[in-house]
């Protein structure tokens, strides 16, 4: 067998690797993982919120419905394959066509509007992997679904914008906003940018030049320089809006005002999925702009019924977890975590490792983290490894403790030892580690129908 491959699966000594585009989340990026997750479900319970989670393959036509086939995730970026009997799957790639799916399939119409959901979930883009751009990366995301407000679009904004708050990053983005209109008025706009690009293709990129017969208004956001002097010159989609996408757009921005919320209106704002009616945001690096965009979301009044529900106004957010976390480590941001240590029992002999592990059932019961080295080692190689741990306290019992019905404890850092009986050291841990710092946990009462 080879031992290398041009695909980088392999080192040069046969070691396999992750996939290109991929990583591991290691014990490090969880404590920012689990901050993170913590302040979306915070914020998003206290708004109402409640969290679902859809599969993470679903038919290749839902996405093809939703986010519509001219789009660069549909043409280019899915994962698709076929399942044993010929059906096509595809891992999602975004998250708000599974959970309207979900919607209609669940006959979710029927509850209390709107319905408000969120998600903190994996998903799935064959992207050109580079600085915040993954093959596999976490989104979280949430969308009210059933009522059509521009004052639920200004919420959605608000919570985004605290979750980011919270995070410590809500400085390093603005909010750039756009309308892009009802379908309706969306279809003459088009025919204006089609009129007015007619005698200009040759001086498009490849891209712009297909998306200038499936997609016109892709060209607004093009990154290459030609397309975006263009686009600067081009017709404004706020000129073609109809009356009542007008009368939308202006009451958003004055909720928005009202909760605070700074926002830049930005009319090459399209988005990439066609999915969005009206409303559409981003939050975008203040010094990178639409390059690594947080997150982004908007209005999507004809997904339910693009998808077979009965006609339903939807509008929501998502954000990228990697690029969040990415952007609190350069902020030098350090989340609170519990993965530390309190105690360390090292024992020698099996009569004090029985003892040992009674009480460390006991010290974890009362909410002490406690660790042990089980295994045949000296009792220096365990207070070695007690101290790698971080461990402040270690536990030693030997034969002569377990004869005298005693244990040392030992405090790492001043390196004094002391006796205590082993029916008071549970307490006496607990009094060193302080009650505050002990990881005790209630998951709510059990109760029965
Ligand atoms: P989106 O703009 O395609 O929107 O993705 C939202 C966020 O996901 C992006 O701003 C970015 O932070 C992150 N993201 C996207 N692709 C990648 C990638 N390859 N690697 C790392 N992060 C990535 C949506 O997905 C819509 N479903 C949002 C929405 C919800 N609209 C309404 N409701």
């Amino acid at each position: 067998m080879p031992n290398t491959d041009d695909e980088g699966t392999m080192t040069p000594g046969g070691v396999l690797q992750t996939p290109k585009g991929v990583h591991d989340i290691l014990p490090n990026d969880h404590e920012y993982y689990t901050y993170i997750k913590k302040v979306v479900r915070h914020r998003l319970r206290q708004a109402g919120f409640r969290r679902i989670s859809t599969p993470m393959f679903e038919f290749t036509q839902l996405f093809q419905r939703a986010i519509g086939n001219d789009t660069d995730v549909v043409s280019k970026e899915m994962y698709t394959f076929q399942d044993k009997k010929g059906r096509s799957l595809t891992l999602k790639p975004e998250g708000t066509a599974g959970v309207m799916r979900s919607y209609i399939q669940n006959n979710m119409q029927a509850l209390p509007q709107p319905v408000q959901l969120y998600y903190i979930e994996p998903h799935f883009r064959y992207d050109r992997p580079q600085k915040g751009r993954y093959r596999q990366f976490w989104q979280l995301g949430f969308e009210i679904v059933g009522e059509s407000d521009p004052a639920l679009d200004a919420q959605i904004i608000y919570l985004a914008n605290l979750i980011n708050k919270d995070l410590g990053i809500a400085d390093l983005f603005t909010v750039q906003l756009n309308s892009i209109g009802t379908p309706e008025s969306r279809k003459e706009y088009m025919r204006v940018l089609q009129d007015f690009y007619f005698d200009k293709e040759r001086s498009l990129c490849e891209l712009c030049k297909t998306r200038l017969k499936t997609n016109p208004m892709r060209l607004l956001d093009c990154k290459e320089e030609n397309c975006r002097i263009l686009a600067q010159i081009a017709p404004k989609i706020s000129e073609y809006l109809d009356a009542e996408s007008k009368e939308f757009h202006e009451d958003l921005k004055e909720y928005l005002t009202e909760l605070g919320i700074k926002f830049v209106e930005n009319p090459y704002l399209v988005r990439g999925l066609d999915y969005y009616t009206k409303t559409v945001f981003e939050f975008w690096d203040k010094t990178e702009g639409a390059q690594n965009a947080i997150g982004g979301g908007g209005r999507y009044d004809g997904l339910v019924e693009l998808l077979g529900g009965k006609p339903t106004p939807g509008s929501g957010y998502a954000a990228g977890v990697e690029r969040i976390v990415a952007n609190m480590k350069r902020e030098k941001i350090r989340v609170p975590h519990k993965d530390v240590i309190h105690v360390f029992i090292a024992q020698l002999g099996k009569e004090a490792k029985k003892k040992g592990l009674s009480l460390m059932s006991d010290l974890r019961d009362a909410g002490v983290k406690t660790m042990a080295s089980l295994g045949k080692d000296s009792v220096r190689t365990q207070l070695g490894l007690a101290d790698k741990f971080g461990a402040p306290y270690t536990i030693i019992i030997g034969l002569t403790e377990v004869r005298e019905g005693v244990v040392i404890i030992r405090d790492m850092k001043v390196g004094t030892q002391k006796t205590v009986p082993f029916d008071e050291i549970v307490d006496v841990v607990i009094k060193l580690i302080g009650k505050q710092n002990l990881d005790t946990y209630s998951a709510g009462e059990l109760t029965y129908e």
